[in-house]
C-alpha cells in the first residue's frame, strides 16, 4: 500500500520523505488555508520534495472553470493530481483531464455508487472519506470493503486512495481490504511506528549491552 501525507506542511512532508516512506501528498483548500502559504507556491515547492503524484484541488464548481484552474495547477509540475469534487461536472472534469493524460483524485467520495461513477469516469484515484463517513454514523471501512469489490469485479485501473484516516486502525484495515494508498496526516504516519514493547525491548538491550562494556566502532 502507498503512503500518502496529508498536508501542506512542507516541514512535516521534508521529514517523512527523509524517512524514504513517501509516495505522495495530498491537499485540499482547508490543509492549504492552515500553511498560511501562496497556493501555487507551496504546491511547487511540495513536488520539488516528493517525485510521487501531489494532489492540488480546484475551488470551481463548473467544469469550465474547473478546466481553466487545472491548466494552471497541471503547469506547476507533472507529478501534479488535479483534484475535483465528485459531482456531475467534476467527472465530466475528470475525464478530459484523463483522457490528455493527466491525473485525477476524485474527491468527497462517501459511496459505493459515486466511487462506481469515478472509475467510469476514467479517475487515476477515488478519495472515500472514512473518518467523515464514521463521524456520521456510518462505517468508513464497509465503504472500502465495497469499492474495492466493485473495482474487482470489473478490473478497474482506479486506486483507492483512503481519506480522511484518523486514526492507524484505519491503516491497518486499509491495508487488510487492500486499498491502494492511504493518505494520513503526518502524527498518523508517525503513529505507525509506535509500540511499547519496541520501546521497552531497545531500553533493555541498551542496559545490557553497557554491560558488556565493548564497542561497535
Ligand atoms: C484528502 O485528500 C482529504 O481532503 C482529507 O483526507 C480530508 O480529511 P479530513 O476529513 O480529516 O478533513
Amino acid at each position: 500500500m502507498k503512503f500518502f501525507v496529508d498536508t501542506a506542511d512542507t516541514a512535516d512532508i521534508r521529514e517523512l520523505a527523509e524517512l524514504g516512506l513517501l509516495d505522495g501528498v495530498t491537499t485540499n483548500p482547508t490543509l492549504v488555508a492552515k500553511s498560511g502559504k501562496d497556493f501555487k507556491e507551496v504546491v511547487k515547492e511540495i513536488c520539488g520534495i516528493v517525485p510521487g503524484p501531489v494532489s492540488a484541488e480546484v475551488v470551481a464548481l463548473d467544469h469550465a472553470g474547473m478546466m481553466r484552474e487545472a491548466e494552471v495547477l497541471r503547469k506547476i509540475a507533472n507529478n501534479i493530481a488535479i483534484k475535483v469534487p465528485l459531482t456531475p461536472e467534476g467527472l465530466k472534469t475528470c475525464r478530459k483531464l484523463t483522457s490528455d493524460g493527466t491525473m485525477v483524485n476524485v474527491t468527497l467520495c462517501f459511496s459505493a455508487n459515486q466511487a462506481l461513477l469515478a472509475a467510469k469516469a476514467g479517475a487515476t484515484f477515488i478519495s472515500p472519506f472514512v473518518g467523515r463517513h464514521d463521524d456520521n454514523g456510518f462505517d468508513g471501512m464497509e465503504l472500502i470493503r465495497d469499492i474495492r469489490l466493485i473495482y474487482d469485479n470489473y478490473a478497474f485501473d482506479t486506486q483507492i486512495l483512503v481519506a480522511s484516516v484518523r486514526t492507524p486502525i484505519h491503516v491497518l484495515e486499509s491495508a487488510k481490504i487492500g486499498a491502494d494508498v492511504a493518505t494520513m496526516p503526518a502524527a498518523i504516519i508517525r503513529g505507525l511506528f509506535k509500540h511499547v514493547l519496541t520501546d521497552k525491548g531497545i531500553e533493555s538491550f541498551l542496559t545490557d549491552w553497557k554491560k558488556t562494556g565493548q564497542s561497535i566502532i
